[in-house]
């Protein structure tokens, strides 16, 4: 029969899990192309096969899964050393072809980025529809702010685009009631600013991450620029392509 894309994600996913290792510190991800991760690993830990393995959890969402599963957990830094992560395994909402990434569509990055650029490699796991020409092409890309005057720092947000047709940025919200939208918060207790881009982010990516950057109230930004060593696509007809 025909693949789904959840069948998909889940062959990225499994295709990731033989970078495994016994012994190893991974970074676990967030969404529903890394819950599949997730789940593969819980059954090879069960079946004894990858004895020593630990995960760093990069949300609660994820943190919660992976104890469902039987991960042992661990948190970031302490005795391994600075990084002490050999593998971490995420998801992507948009991959370009120098393999930058656009995450945190589904809210978490700050706590991903932290992890995944923390470890020695950072392997990708996406089907073959979140490959884009430019980051920004197919949805949001967020940015983590502080609450306090978020709308303040919206408006610097705004400045770094200014005049860029189609640009435009909001605060994410979720309902709170039928009446009443609230903002959306972040495991860290942050808001996320969502920008848009018509045609995606024209310009050079790492002066526009600086740009961000230095605004005081933002504390990080969905663009992962050059941190993937491995992005595994799933494509349509179930075959995979590795790009490096
Ligand atoms: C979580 O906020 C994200 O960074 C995810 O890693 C990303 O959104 C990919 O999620 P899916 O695998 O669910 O598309």
């Amino acid at each position: 029969g025909k693949l789904t894309q959840e069948d998909l994600k889940r062959v990225a996913a499994h295709r990731a899990v033989e970078f495994v290792e016994p012994g190893m510190a991974l970074g676990l991800g967030t969404g529903s192309t890394a819950a599949h991760a997730l789940d593969r690993l819980g059954d090879l830990l069960r079946a004894g096969a990858l004895p020593g393995v630990t995960g760093v959890p990069t949300s609660l969402k994820t943190e919660l899964h992976a104890s469902r599963v039987g991960i042992p957990l661990l948190p970031l830094g302490g005795d391994r050393g600075p990084a002490g992560i050999h593998l971490s395994i995420d998801g992507a909402d948009e991959v370009d072809p120098d393999l930058n990434l656009v995450k945190g569509r589904g809210g978490s990055l700050l706590r991903e980025k932290m992890i995944e650029g923390a470890g020695d490699k950072f392997v990708v796991i996406v089907d073959e529809s979140k490959l884009v020409p430019r980051l920004g092409c197919t949805g949001a890309v967020p940015v983590e702010v502080i609450p306090f005057g978020a709308p303040h720092t919206l408006g610097l947000i705004r400045k770094v685009f200014d005049g860029l047709p189609g640009f435009h940025a909001r605060l994410r919200m979720v309902k709170k009631d039928a009446e009443e939208d609230t903002p959306f918060v972040t495991d860290n207790g942050n808001y996320i600013v969502e920008m848009f881009f018509d045609d995606g982010i024209h310009g050079d990516l790492h002066d526009i991450s600086d740009q961000l950057l230095r605004i005081t109230g933002v504390i990080e930004h969905g663009m992962f620029l050059g941190m993937a060593t491995t992005v595994i696509v799933a494509n349509k007809d179930g075959t995979v392509t590795v790009m490096e």
